[in-house]
């Protein structure tokens, strides 16, 4: 059946791009993932209120390299793209942001954020989220970039505001956690809001 309405962005768009880094501010930038990442993502997997807001554990070090991994073989399918965000003086990562569920045709993607317990206090996801956001407006030309999260998780709805993502409503029992389901705020970034 013909289509009525044309993609918003053609298969191909984001693997015709080399995965850049960003830069976030003086502080920190993204870079993306590398084999030598494994003692901060680690880290993560084993951080309780991240395990709590995930889908996903890790099990060994064959693991923990097949994560990393698997952000290059997303990024060429297309379906997903995830930084390490990184302090600039050391290049440590601290933390994640990604656009997941990518879907080209409709110019949109969802993002995720986690930062390690000992990097926190220094509102890293919002800042780390706002440039990501912003390098997917202007350079892979996104037209939404959308989060959801718990309303059990209070962090996260701090982080989408700060971020530039207002708040657009409530998902009820919308997302499946290890505890039981979980209504969800849905918060949003268009590429033409100020
Ligand atoms: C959410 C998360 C990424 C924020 O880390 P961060 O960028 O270092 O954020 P900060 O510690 O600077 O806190 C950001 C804001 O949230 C608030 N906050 C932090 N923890 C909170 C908590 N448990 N309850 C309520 N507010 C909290 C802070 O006070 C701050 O608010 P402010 O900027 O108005 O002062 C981090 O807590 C995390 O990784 N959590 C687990 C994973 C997760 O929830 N991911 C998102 C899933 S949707």
């Amino acid at each position: 059946m013909p289509r009525l309405v044309d993609p918003a962005l053609p298969a191909g768009a984001l693997r015709a791009l080399a995965q850049p880094e960003i830069a976030v501010d003086d502080e920190l930038r993204l870079r993306p993932w590398r084999a030598g990442d494994a003692d901060p993502v680690r880290t993560a997997f084993t951080t309780p209120d991240i395990q709590r807001w995930h889908m996903r554990s890790i099990d060994g070090d064959d693991e923990v390299q097949q994560w990393i991994d698997d952000w290059a073989t997303a990024w060429q399918a297309e379906t997903d793209a995830g930084w390490a965000i990184v302090r600039t003086g050391d290049d440590q990562a601290i933390g994640q942001a990604s656009l997941r569920t990518l879907a080209l045709f409709a110019a949109q993607a969802q993002v995720s954020y986690w930062v390690v317990p000992a990097a926190r206090g220094a509102r890293v996801a919002a800042r780390a989220t706002r440039a990501l956001t912003d390098w997917a407006f202007q350079t892979l030309r996104l037209h939404r970039v959308f989060l959801l999260h718990s309303t059990a998780n209070p962090a996260s709805c701090r982080v989408a505001l700060e971020g530039g993502f207002p708040a657009e409503g409530t998902l009820r029992g919308h997302m499946l956690h290890a505890d039981g389901w979980h209504d969800m705020h849905v918060h949003a970034r268009l590429s033409t809001d100020r």
